[in-house]
């Protein structure tokens, strides 16, 4: 509205061909207050430091090697937020996730997509846990890529995984979303993945999240059996599988499944 109209108190018409009131004839205007952010907008505005005092347990992240890996004398997880991940360090994540998983993503529905991949990676929302060792004898078992020194990390240690997650909301309920958790294939089936679900689902109910979630590749009974171990179930989300014309039944090339925070009740 131009300011000789405002004056005049005579209607107006705007662009939209809509006739508004003068304005001493209108009721006053309340302000609109905003909706309050949400569990997931306050979680996700929260810088690194908050979030590393206020959801990581602090117990579960430093631990000893397997006594079958004598060449590991410990174990570190440290959570980063997709800015504050060193270039290097996000480099290893990529690698890893290439070399263990892009096959299994190029047979589903998914496909594999390197940019798309990477973008989603950076997401300002994306955190991630880096697990990294201290060698205590000989490294030879360690992925070489992961030997080189890099900013941010201590001398001495290497990049043994990650589990990428977010604090997000999937169909209405908040959840702690892990997108992904890759080992180095010399640091597979020693309990590692377990440490990195661990950190991550005491850190979605610190927050106060319902549940935990994740995307499991039908291909990848390893992992499902893992995840099975760990307490994941099928969630009510998850793909049903498809029956073709000629009967056969066509499982989905992935499941989504979840775990509840949220004790049982009684009745
Ligand atoms: C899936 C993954 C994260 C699981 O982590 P992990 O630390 O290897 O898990 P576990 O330690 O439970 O090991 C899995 C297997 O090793 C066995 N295992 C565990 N500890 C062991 C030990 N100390 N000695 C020998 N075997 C052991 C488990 O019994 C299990 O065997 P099973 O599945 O045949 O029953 C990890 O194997 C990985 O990075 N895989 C490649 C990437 C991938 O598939 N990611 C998941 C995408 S959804």
């Amino acid at each position: 509205m131009s300011a000789q109209a405002a004056s005049s108190g005579h209607a107006t018409v705007s662009a939209d061909g809509t006739t508004k009131k003068p304005a001493s004839r209108r009721k006053p205007a309340v302000a609109s207050t905003p909706p309050p952010p949400t569990l997931i907008e306050r979680t996700n505005a929260l810088h690194l430091e908050d979030l590393k005092s206020r959801f990581l347990d602090g117990s579960l992240l430093a631990f000893a090697g397997p006594s079958d890996n004598a060449s590991t004398s410990s174990y570190h997880i440290e959570l980063y937020t997709s800015s504050s991940l060193p270039e290097a360090t996000f480099n290893d994540c990529f690698d890893l996730l290439e070399a263990n998983m892009s096959t299994s993503y190029r047979i589903t529905s998914i496909g594999w997509h390197p940019r798309k991949k990477k973008e989603e990676m950076k997401h300002p929302a994306m955190r991630y846990l880096i697990l990294t060792a201290v060698a205590g004898g000989s490294s030879d078992d360690i992925n070489p890529a992961a030997e080189k020194a890099r900013e941010g990390t201590a001398v001495g240690s290497m990049f043994i995984g990650f589990l990428e997650f977010m604090i997000t909301e999937e169909e209405g309920a908040e959840v702690i979303y892990t997108y992904e958790l890759d080992l180095v294939p010399s640091h597979q089936k020693l309990g590692l993945g377990k440490k990195l679900l661990d950190v991550a689902e005491e850190f979605g109910k610190r927050v106060g999240v319902e549940k935990a979630m994740l995307t499991v590749f039908d291909s990848n009974k390893g992992a499902r059996r893992f995840y099975e171990r760990e307490g994941y179930d099928i969630d009510e989300i998850s793909p049903d599988p498809k029956t073709l014309r000629n009967g056969l039944v066509k499982p989905p090339t992935f499941h989504i499944l979840s775990k509840s925070f949220i004790p049982p009740t009684n009745d």
